[in-house]
């Protein structure tokens, strides 16, 4: 099977890259990036000499590239995206022109070259917030997203769930709740807290830190987005959760315990606007259809994150020192 993988060399898409290489040792895979300030090749290191793999720079909103790159592949697979809620509210225009007019060229792209699978990835974001006794998220709950970057993103499904309904285009969705581990971003809560405590830093927690988030490790949301490519009914979405409801604020303890560090390393900071109160997701009908359920508990998880970035100060190091640092300052000086 040939795969086209976009933003393959983010958070998300390097994990999966990494994952089907070992998975499908026979998989052909494309990795389609524009290399903006969260794509790093540092991800894919291990693996850049693989004769199987083959990285293309450029833009999912380039129709001619977007149609040779697709003419060639079996499978696409959907991950490129702006992806920061906080960065969507500083500026959204590129979170409008990658997540809505970037999907938009792809669906036409795989729409013009045969009608290829499509698979996208989308989040939970879109379904809005939950109050603290509502039901879980599921695939039957309406669209409310609330931020630039979650409307964006609801834009983006609705496409692509346009595209199977009037012309037959072979889709599915995922939309998946807040992942963690290897290679993610150090602006996003995560990588940020553990980073920053590593170089003796405060963590800033917005608002009274009772925000709701689930969590699953990312290597878990690699086996459900293999489970639907291949066993996935065409036209259906599923809902991915980690079986882990936290507030930020539960995070930001455990963290601290397994760092040996404490309170006072807390900073309280202003919220983040329209900060959405809860996620939580139902996962039943992807257990139920295709069997797969979360593998790594949210505590072996969170350690084997921990020393992750313990061993690998040389990867976050050079990304805290780049663009990032402006973009740290910006929000900074916002609050
Ligand atoms: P990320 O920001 O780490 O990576 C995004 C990647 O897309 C980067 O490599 C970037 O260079 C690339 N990219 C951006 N614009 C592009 C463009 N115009 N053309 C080509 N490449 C471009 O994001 P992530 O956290 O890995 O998220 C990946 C996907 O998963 C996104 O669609 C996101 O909405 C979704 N998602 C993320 C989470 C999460 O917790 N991080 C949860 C659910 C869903
Ligand atoms: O739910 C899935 C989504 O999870 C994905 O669609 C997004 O791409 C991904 O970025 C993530 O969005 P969040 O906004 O939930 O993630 P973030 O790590 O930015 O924030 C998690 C929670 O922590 C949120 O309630 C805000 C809070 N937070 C975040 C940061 C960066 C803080 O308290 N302090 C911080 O410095």
């Amino acid at each position: 099977m040939k795969l086209l993988i976009t933003g393959g060399a983010g958070f998300i898409g390097s994990n999966f890259v990494h994952y089907i290489l070992k998975k499908y040792p026979d998989y052909q895979v494309v990795n389609l990036d524009l290399l903006t300030y969260a794509g790093n090749l540092e991800n894919l290191k291990e693996i850049e000499n693989n004769p199987n793999y083959k990285f293309v720079k450029g833009d999912i909103a380039d129709a001619k590239l977007m149609n040779e790159l697709i003419a060639d592949c079996d499978v696409i697979v959907h991950f490129a995206a702006e992806s920061h809620v906080d960065r969507s509210i500083l500026a959204s225009e590129e979170f409008i022109r990658t997540n809505v007019i970037g999907t938009h060229t792809l669906l036409e792209a795989a729409r013009n070259n045969g009608n290829k699978r499509f698979h996208h990835v989308s989040t939970d974001e879109v379904f809005g917030s939950l109050g603290a006794t509502d039901p879980a998220f599921n695939e039957a709950t309406p669209y409310d997203p609330r931020s630039p970057y979650s409307a964006s993103k609801a834009s983006s499904d609705h496409l692509v769930r346009a595209y199977f309904h009037t012309y037959g285009l072979p889709i599915t969705i995922s939309n998946c709740s807040n992942n963690y581990g290897p290679y993610h971003f150090p602006e996003k809560l995560f990588p940020l807290f553990i980073t920053n405590l590593i170089e003796d830093k405060k963590v800033p927690l917005y608002g009274d830190g009772m925000n709701v988030r689930d969590w699953l490790y990312v290597e878990d949301h690699c086996s459900a987005i293999d489970a639907i490519i291949h066993k996935g009914r065409i036209g259906e979405t599923y809902c991915v959760g980690g079986n882990a409801e936290k507030t930020n604020k539960e995070i930001t303890y455990k963290i601290l315990e397994l760092m040996g560090k404490d309170e006072s390393s807390i900073e309280f900071v202003k919220d983040r606007p329209g900060h959405d109160k809860r996620y939580a997701i139902d996962f039943s009908k992807i257990k139920n259809e295709l069997g797969w359920e979360p593998s790594v508990n949210f505590e072996e998880g969170l350690q084997k994150t921990i020393e992750w970035y313990k061993n690998n100060e040389a990867w976050w190091k050079d990304i805290k020192s780049g663009e990032y640092a402006n973009y740290y300052e910006k929000q900074y000086n916002n609050r």
